[in-house]
């Protein structure tokens, strides 16, 4: 094999390894861009992701409000969440970050 055709390959392989393999996946990477510098350490009041505790009464609320809440944002009592934590991603990829929040922290 060509050594060009073998850098394209390793590449490619490379990309379908990053590649999301589903809504979890998608989600957890996601989540490491645009929610984990507040979700990770609490910062201002956020739910830390794998309290149980914190996460209990929020998971209660039934994830269609959790869903509302992480893309139009909200103020809680503990403190404010902005719309999509500030980043660009769509709907459809909070949904999945907040599925992947959700799995983590019940
Ligand atoms: C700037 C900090 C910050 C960032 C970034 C952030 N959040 Fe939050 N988030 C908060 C805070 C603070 C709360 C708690 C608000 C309260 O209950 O008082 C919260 C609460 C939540 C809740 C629970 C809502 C409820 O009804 O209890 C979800 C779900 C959520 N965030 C999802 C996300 C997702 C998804 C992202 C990334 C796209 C994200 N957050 C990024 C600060 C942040």
């Amino acid at each position: 094999m060509n050594s060009s055709v073998s850098k394209l390959l390793g590449a490619s392989l490379f990309v379908m390894a990053a590649a999301p393999l589903g809504a979890v996946a998608d989600g957890a990477a996601d989540y490491k861009t645009a929610c984990f510098a507040c979700h990770d350490t609490g910062v201002a009041g956020a739910p830390k992701l794998g309290d149980t505790e914190n996460w209990a009464p929020r998971i209660e609320q039934g994830v269609d409000t959790l869903y509302k809440h992480a893309i139009e944002g909200y103020q809680g009592k503990a403190g404010y969440m902005p719309p999509k934590g500030g980043s660009t991603l769509s709907d459809e990829a909070i949904k999945g970050v907040v599925d992947y929040m959700v799995a983590q922290s019940q």
